[in-house]
């Protein structure tokens, strides 16, 4: 069947990968890619697909309130695939209010436009793509579930907490057709090196120490991003109205050692000394109200819709670090400009 899609945020990192998903899988299906270039998009994640014909790219901004109505009643989209958002905590601890205007204003812009614009709601779908942040931080034990109460710590998962109550609202108030999905810690290629992976990768190609938040005893619960893409394309085509799904890749690492290991594997990559990589492990200060642990079951999404990851985290890493090995032009061009501003700022002790 036709559908015209908006997709949000394409040209970041998730996003792009989904865009490559849905344009290469459903060439009946026209792809609308709404992005505003902030430092963390990149038409060069694109390049293999911004010539296809099902696929095309829109330079604007979520929080441009005329820009957005006005495109919804040109386009009459289908459905929103709703990516786009600041997405770094750090970034948020030093500029809470971009995150508030991106993530909840520019989200309640969309619901407005999607609301003006589709009359007959009964086959269109607003797919809000959203964090496993918004649970808030786990002790030792336990899983979060689809039913965890919300109790978001940082103003980045507060400002992603309030843009899926803002969702579920509209699905309440104004029958407006909705699924959210929460998903844990992605990594892949196209990653901005601000993330742990990517920006660890890179430091230990160019021999720079690896700053590690802590006693780096923290945990996070590891996903590839192309099995995120494949959840996201299993929710949007069966999931039900109303739900959430949380998405998780049955993956947890304490940070440090998932950082011994990937030292491991990047000493063998390079073909250096074994041990050299980790000799560049400094401890620094800690993340201002640092989650201690996240953990997602995803059983639901796998029981009700038939997802699972489809790689295990040592082929997903290795898969990873050869990726960001073979681009170096894609790095050394994403991390030219502003970025050794922003690195000097962020770890200076
Ligand atoms: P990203 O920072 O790599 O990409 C965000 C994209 O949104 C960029 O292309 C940027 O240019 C665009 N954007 C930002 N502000 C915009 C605006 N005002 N108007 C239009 N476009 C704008 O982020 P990501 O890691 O790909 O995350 C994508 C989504 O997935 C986010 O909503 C994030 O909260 C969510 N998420 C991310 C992860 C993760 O591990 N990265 C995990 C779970 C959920
Ligand atoms: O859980 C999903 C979330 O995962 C997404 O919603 C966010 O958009 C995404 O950025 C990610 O958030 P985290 O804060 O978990 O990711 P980050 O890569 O920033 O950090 C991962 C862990 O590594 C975290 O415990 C902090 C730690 N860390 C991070 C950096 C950048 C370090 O120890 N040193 C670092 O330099």
């Amino acid at each position: 069947m036709k559908k015209k899609i908006l997709v949000t945020g394409g040209a970041g990192f998730i996003g792009s990968h989904v865009i490559r998903l849905f344009v290469n899988k459903y060439e009946d299906y026209e792809i609308v890619n709404l992005d505003k270039l902030t430092y963390a998009g990149n038409l060069e994640n694109l390049t293999d697909v911004e010539n296809k014909a099902n696929y095309r790219f829109v330079k604007g901004c979520i929080t441009d309130k005329d820009f957005i109505s006005e495109l919804f009643e040109k386009e009459q989209f289908d459905a929103v695939i709703h990516l786009a958002a600041e997405s770094h905590v750090d970034r948020s601890i030093t500029n809470p209010l971009e995150f508030v205007e991106t993530n909840v204003m520019g989200t309640v812009n969309l619901l407005l436009a999607a609301k003006a614009t589709w009359k007959d709601k009964t086959d269109k779908l607003f797919y809000h793509i959203s964090t496993d942040e918004v649970y808030g931080t786990l002790g030792d034990t336990g899983l979060f579930t689809e039913t965890t109460p919300y109790d978001p710590r940082s103003p980045y998962s507060a400002a992603k907490a309030s843009s899926d109550h803002f969702v579920r609202a509209w699905a309440h108030t104004y029958d407006m057709p909705v699924v959210i999905s929460n998903c844990s810690n992605n990594y892949g290629a196209n990653q901005f090196p601000e993330k742990l992976l990517p920006l660890f990768i890179n430091n230990i190609r160019n021999n720079k120490s690896l700053p590690v938040y802590g006693d780096g005893k923290y945990t996070r619960d590891w996903l590839w991003v192309e099995d995120h893409a494949a959840a996201i394309d299993v929710i949007f085509h069966k999931g039900k109205n109303l739900e959430t799904y949380n998405i998780g890749g049955f993956n947890e690492w304490t940070n440090i050692d998932l950082i011994k290991l990937l030292c491991e594997q990047m000493d063998l990559k390079l073909g250096r000394e074994k041990g050299s990589s980790e000799k560049l492990i400094t401890y620094v200060k800690d993340r201002p109200g640092h989650d201690k642990r996240y953990a997602i079951d995803a059983t639901k999404l796998e029981r009700e819709l038939g997802w699972r990851p489809s790689v295990t985290f040592e082929q997903g890493l290795a898969k990873t670090i050869d990726w960001y090995l073979a681009n170096e032009e894609w790095m050394n061009n994403i991390t030219s400009g502003d970025y050794e501003k922003y690195y000097e700022k962020q770890y200076a002790q």
